[in-house]
This record gives C-alpha cells, structure tokens and sequence, in this order.
C-alpha cells in the first residue's frame, strides 16, 4: 500500500496515506478501534473498493478496475459479518461458489479440502442459514480457502466465537502457511497469530511486534485499546519490581517470561544474597515480617 487514502462518498476520511508492506508468507495483525478503517483498507487490498488516491500493489502489480476480479483469486477477504458472505442453499454449495465463479478446475477436492481446514466436513449437507455464528463464520472462512488464494485477509476472525471455536480458529490459522492479515481487536489471538502488527486510526500509528504494541501505553491509550489481561498482570509484577522484561500478549508468551522472570529473580537474590548475607532476599523479609525468624 502506497499513500493509500479513501474517503467514503459521504466525506467520512476512513483512510489517509497509508504505506504498508507485507512480504509472502507473512501475517500481520491490523489493530484499531471502532471506525479506525479496517474494514476499508482489506476491502481496498481485496479490490471491493478503489482507492480516493494512493496506490495497492499486489506483486509489483498496481490493483485497478481491469484486474480487481483476476487478483481477487490470489486475495481471498474473509468479512466481518459471515452472513454477507453466506448465500447459497447448502454448505459444500457455498464453499464451491468461490472457486466455480473463478473457473477454477477440481471444485469437489477444494471443497472437501476446505471443509477439512476450517473444521466442518460434518457440515456439507447443512444449510448454512441455520447454523450457529461461530458455524458460519467457518462456513465463510471455508469459501475462502476453497479458491486457495496466495494470501488470506481476514475481518475480525474470532469475534462471536466462543473459547473453544475460537482456540481451534487460532491454532488453525497460526499454523497456516499462507501470508495473511488480519483485522482485529482481539490482541491476545492476534499475538498467537502474527509476526507483526500495524496500529491504525485512519492512518498508521505504531508497527511492531504485539508485545512492542503493549509496551506502548499512549499508543494503546490513544488508538482505544485496552491492555490483555495478561499484559496487565506482566505490566503490575513490572511495577512491583519483578525483573519483568517483555510484555507478553498471549498465555504461550506469558509461560516463557514467567519463566525467565523466576530464573533472573532467583540469579538477582542470590547474587544479593551473597556468601556473608544470608538474609537479604524477599523470603527472609516476609519471614522478618512475620517475626518467626527463618
Ligand atoms: N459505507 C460507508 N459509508 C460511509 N462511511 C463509512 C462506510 N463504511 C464505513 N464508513 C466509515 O469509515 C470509517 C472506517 O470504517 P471501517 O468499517 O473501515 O472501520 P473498522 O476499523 O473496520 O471498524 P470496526 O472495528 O467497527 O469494524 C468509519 O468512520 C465508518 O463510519
Ligand atoms: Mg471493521
């Protein structure tokens, strides 16, 4: 994305000069708040929209109006809401729509392969109207990876799925080898997914990885997110003066620095500790506190 600006025709300024780049085989998180053009700016990388000014560039090829519908083949958009995406009398028939509306050859092993990845095989036969949220929305993801595009941009994936769903959702896309980005508020399965996340409030705030994204209040502040509950306990040891080096976002990151806090603290209290200072360390202070001596 180059300077990559859209205004909608009302006059709301959704995006202003944007720059981004995403090299193959990358995932990248897109985390804003409400209203910070998320939406806009994977309907504008999956050519649904054209940009006001600036420039989307797939493979050095600049999306227009001729080649939106060839590149939409390589840039699958997963929406926000699965019921704009649902509209066929089954399940397998909704997946294939995709890769049939393409020309795309082998309809039944894409389908079926599909059906697999996102989870629901047992679903085919079910129309999709009247399944669960969480049912549909892999329902959508399904349609998307049936056409087997280079790169998967995906809209607020886990909201309205429940813990369960939304595990397997993350464990399914984290080890997905595709490039992807992904729109979302949900900062702790986005630290599961991605090497790299952009802040965005209309224009780019902040790029990093999540947990340099947590160690930025005032962008946070600013942008209206709320810290995971996890960084937050990270963020208070921090303050109490545990040798906390990184906040982490995800529980996997929260077991590794859990375990590097307790190796630094143990070093840090026997180094005070030292051979003619035995009672120096927080234990023995409690245990003065206490009064009841060692
Ligand atoms: N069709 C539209 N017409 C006019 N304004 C729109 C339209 N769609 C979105 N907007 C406005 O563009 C801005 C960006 O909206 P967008 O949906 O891209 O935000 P978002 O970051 O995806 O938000 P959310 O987290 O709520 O999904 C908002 O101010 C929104 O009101
Ligand atoms: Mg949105």
């Amino acid at each position: 994305m180059r300077g990559l600006t859209y205004k909608y025709e009302d006059g709301t300024m959704a995006l202003r000069d944007v720059d981004l780049s995403i090299e193959r085989g990358e995932k990248v998180a897109i985390v804003g708040p409400n209203g910070a053009g998320k939406s806009t700016l994977l309907n504008l990388v999956a050519g649904f929209r054209m940009p006001f000014s600036g420039r989307v560039l797939i493979e050095g090829r600049e999306l227009n109006h001729e080649n939106a519908d060839e590149l939409r083949s390589e840039v699958g958009l997963v929406f926000q809401d699965p019921e704009d995406q649902i509209f066929m009398p089954t399940v397998e028939e909704d997946v294939a729509f995709g890769p049939r509306n393409l020309g795309l050859d082998d309809i039944d092993a894409r389908v079926t392969r599909a059906l697999r990845s996102a989870g629901i095989e047992g679903l085919a036969k079910r129309r999709p109207h009247r399944l669960s949220y969480g049912m549909k929305k892999r329902v959508a993801i399904a349609g998307i990876l049936a056409m087997e595009p280079e790169m998967l941009l995906l809209d607020e994936p886990t909201s309205g799925l429940d813990p369960r769903a939304r595990l397997e959702l993350v464990k399914l896309l984290r080890e997905m080898d595709k490039t992807m980005l992904i729109a979302t508020h949900d900062l702790e399965a986005a630290a599961e997914i991605v090497d790299r996340a952009v802040v965005l409030n209309v224009s780019v705030v902040m790029e990093g990885t999540m947990s340099d994204i947590v160690m930025s209040k005032k962008v946070l502040q600013d942008a209206g997110l709320e810290l995971p509950p996890v960084s937050k306990l990270f963020d208070a040891m921090g303050r109490m003066g545990y040798p906390v080096d990184s906040l982490p976002v995800s529980m996997d990151q929260a077991v590794a620095e859990l375990t590097r806090v307790i190796d630094r603290e143990a070093k840090r209290t026997s180094e005070l500790r030292g051979p003619g200072n035995p009672r120096s360390d927080r234990k023995s202070r409690q245990s003065d506190a206490r009064g009841n001596g060692d």
